[in-house]
């Protein structure tokens, strides 16, 4: 796909991986409309944006409201005229064992994650249809294999790779691509601001975030893997084969995960 002027929205690009995206995607040539719920943060990522010559707007959109997603879709036509790609990237992550996980803390990382996906998905759809554009899903790992005291989070992806599975092949004559992302480890904000049981946010990450992929690498895959109108991206050596033994060895895989996250600094298990 030439992505020259092509009108792009990332969900959720004021850090990380959605940041990442905005850039690389408008250094390909396309029209960028990001959001998140930090009008300070989306302003400082609009600036780095057109410090680099990119065309870009955005506004406040938090992914959990169906109104102000209608909204997003409607302020971007009347910006850009029309919608090519929809990238779902908004996401919250969320730590603690289910018997202390408030449902509260439950229902908003869904509310986010999954219907944040299907709201703007929804509201954007009829334009991508039109121009046989694009939807992409950022999921995770978690979308295929779950990990202990991340329920929440884990439900929320499989979730999405659900309803990306379901919605790509009802789209398949129209010409529309649908791919799911599923990064590994990605040194970002995500774990910062994950959410506790009690719907408090953890503040600090409990792995080394410098032994992880960048966030812009796993930017540069999904614009390649777009081209190369791939369905699924699974990222990270160790993604890949979370993936395969998941498939073959599923019991094997119980204890491989549940010894691997006991690890963490703070783990609630052992
Ligand atoms: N990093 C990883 O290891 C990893 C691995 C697998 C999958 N992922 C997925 O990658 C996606 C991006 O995460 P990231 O790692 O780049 O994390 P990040 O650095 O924390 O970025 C998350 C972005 O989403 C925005 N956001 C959060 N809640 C939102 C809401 N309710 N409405 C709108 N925007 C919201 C944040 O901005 P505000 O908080 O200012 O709104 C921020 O811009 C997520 O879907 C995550 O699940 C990440």
């Amino acid at each position: 796909m030439d992505l020259k002027d092509k009108v792009v929205i990332i969900t959720g690009a004021t850090s990380g991986i959605g940041a990442a995206c905005a850039k690389i995607f408008g250094k390909a040539g396309a029209r960028i409309w990001i959001t998140g719920r930090s009008q300070v943060k989306l302003d400082e990522t609009l600036l780095m944006l057109q410090k680099e010559g990119i065309k870009c707007a955005g506004g406040i959109c938090d992914a959990a409201d169906p109104v102000q997603n209608e909204k997003m879709a409607e302020d971007v036509r009347e910006k850009f005229g029309s919608i090519d790609i929809l990238i779902n990237n908004a996401g919250v992550s969320m730590r603690a064992l289910f018997s202390d996980l408030d449902l509260k803390v439950f229902h908003r990382v869904m509310d986010i994650n999954f219907w944040g996906t299907v709201y703007a998905t929804k509201y954007c759809m009829n334009d991508i249809v039109k121009n046989k554009g694009a939807i992409i899903g950022v999921s995770s790992i978690n979308g295929f294999r779950g990990t202990p005291a991340r329920t929440a989070y884990t439900a929320s992806k499989f979730a999405m790779n659900g309803f990306f599975e379901s919605l790509r092949t009802e789209l398949m004559k129209l010409g529309v691509h649908v791919l799911v992302v599923c990064p590994g480890f990605t040194a970002s904000n995500i774990r910062n601001n994950a959410l506790l049981g009690d719907g408090s946010t953890q503040k600090e990450s409990p792995r080394d975030e410098d032994k992880m992929m960048t966030s812009e690498e796993v930017a540069a895959a999904i614009l390649k893997a777009l081209r190369r109108r791939k369905r699924d991206l699974v990222l990270t050596r160790e993604g890949k084969l979370a993936s395969f033994l998941n498939k073959w060895v599923p019991g094997l895989m119980d204890q491989v995960v549940y010894n691997h996250m006991a690890k963490e600094k703070d783990s609630p298990f052992k």
